[in-house]
C-alpha cells in the first residue's frame, strides 16, 4: 500500500543521504527499519510524511506512492489527509500543555468537535496510562509495541516501524529492512531476520551460541562491520 520506489533525498541540495532507497508497507502489517545511527532512517520517515522540506530536504529522484496516488508533491497536511501519520522519536509533545490539550493539538485536521472527543475517547481505551497521566516508565516501550501490535490485529493498521531497539522491532514486525549509509542492504520477513548472523551480531549482540557479547565488542565489531562495501 506504501510504497518507496528507488528514492533519493538531498539536503541544502548537495548533502546526498537517501541513495535509492526502494521499500513496501503493506496493509495491516507491522514494518520495520533498522540500520545504524545516521544510516537514514528518520530521513526514510520524513520523506514520506513530507517534513523533510521544513529541513530544507528533498526527494530528488524516485516516487512516494499510497496505493497508487503519489506522496511526495504533497505538503504535509495533506499526506496527513490521506491517512499517513509520522509518530515522532522521542518526546516531541508540547511541554506546557497537558496531555488531553497535546491530543487536542494532535487532532488539528479535524474540525468536528464531536469526532475529535470521541477519537480522543478511543486513546483514553487503548492507552488507560495517558488517561491516568502516570508518567512514563521503563517498560512503556513494550507496552507500545503491545498495543501498535493490537491495533494492527483489530484495526488492520499499517505501521513502518524506526526503533533502537531491533529486538523488540523484529519481535512485532512481519516484515523488516535494513538500511546502512542511506541504501538498503537487506529484507526479509522479521523470522528470518531474527535468524540472520549478521543481524544477531549487529544489531541483537548475541554472538553464535545466542549468549549476549560485551557492549565493548559490539561496538568494537559496528566499526569494522559494513553490510556493503
Ligand atoms: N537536516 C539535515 N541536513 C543535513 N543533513 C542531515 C539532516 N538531517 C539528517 N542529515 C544527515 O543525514 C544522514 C541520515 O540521518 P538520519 O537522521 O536520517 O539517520 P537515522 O538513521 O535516523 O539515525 P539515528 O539512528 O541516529 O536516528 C546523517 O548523515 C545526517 O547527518
Ligand atoms: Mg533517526
Amino acid at each position: 500500500m506504501l510504497a518507496l520506489n528507488n528514492i533519493e533525498v538531498v539536503y541544502d541540495g548537495v548533502i546526498l543521504v537517501l541513495r535509492g532507497v526502494s521499500l513496501f508497507a503493506e496493509e495491516g502489517c507491522i514494518t520495520t527499519l533498522l540500520g545504524a545511527n545516521g544510516a537514514g532512517k528518520t530521513t526514510t520517515l520524513k520523506a514520506i510524511s513530507g517534513l523533510l522540506r521544513s529541513e530544507r530536504g528533498e526527494v530528488t529522484k524516485g516516487t512516494i506512492e499510497l496505493d497508487g496516488e503519489r506522496l511526495d508533491r504533497l505538503p504535509p497536511h495533506d499526506v496527513v489527509k490521506r491517512g499517513v501519520t509520522q509518530v515522532f522519536e522521542g518526546r516531541r509533545v508540547f511541554e506546557n500543555l497537558t496531555v488531553e490539550e497535546n491530543l487536542v493539538a494532535g487532532a488539528h485536521t479535524r474540525s468536528d468537535f464531536a469526532r475529535v472527543r470521541e477519537g480522543i475517547g478511543r486513546v483514553y481505551d487503548v492507552f488507560p496510562p495517558l488517561k491516568e497521566r502516570r508518567q512514563p516508565e521503563r517498560r512503556l516501550v513494550e507496552e507500545i509495541f503491545g498495543i501498535v501490535r493490537r491495533l494492527r490485529e483489530e484495526q488492520r493498521l499499517t505501521v513502518l516501524l524506526v526503533e533502537q531497539n531491533a529486538a523488540l522491532a523484529l519481535d512485532i514486525a512481519d516484515h523488516g529492512y535494513v538500511m546502512e549509509n542511506g541504501r538498503i542492504v537487506l529484507e526479509g520477513p522479521a523470522a528470518t531476520l531474527r535468524q540472520n548472523s549478521d543481524i544477531k551480531e549487529f544489531y541483537l549482540g548475541l554472538n553464535e551460541a545466542g549468549a549476549r557479547k560485551s557492549y565493548r565488542d559490539v561496538k568494537h565489531y559496528k566499526r569494522r562491520k559494513r553490510w556493503l562495501s
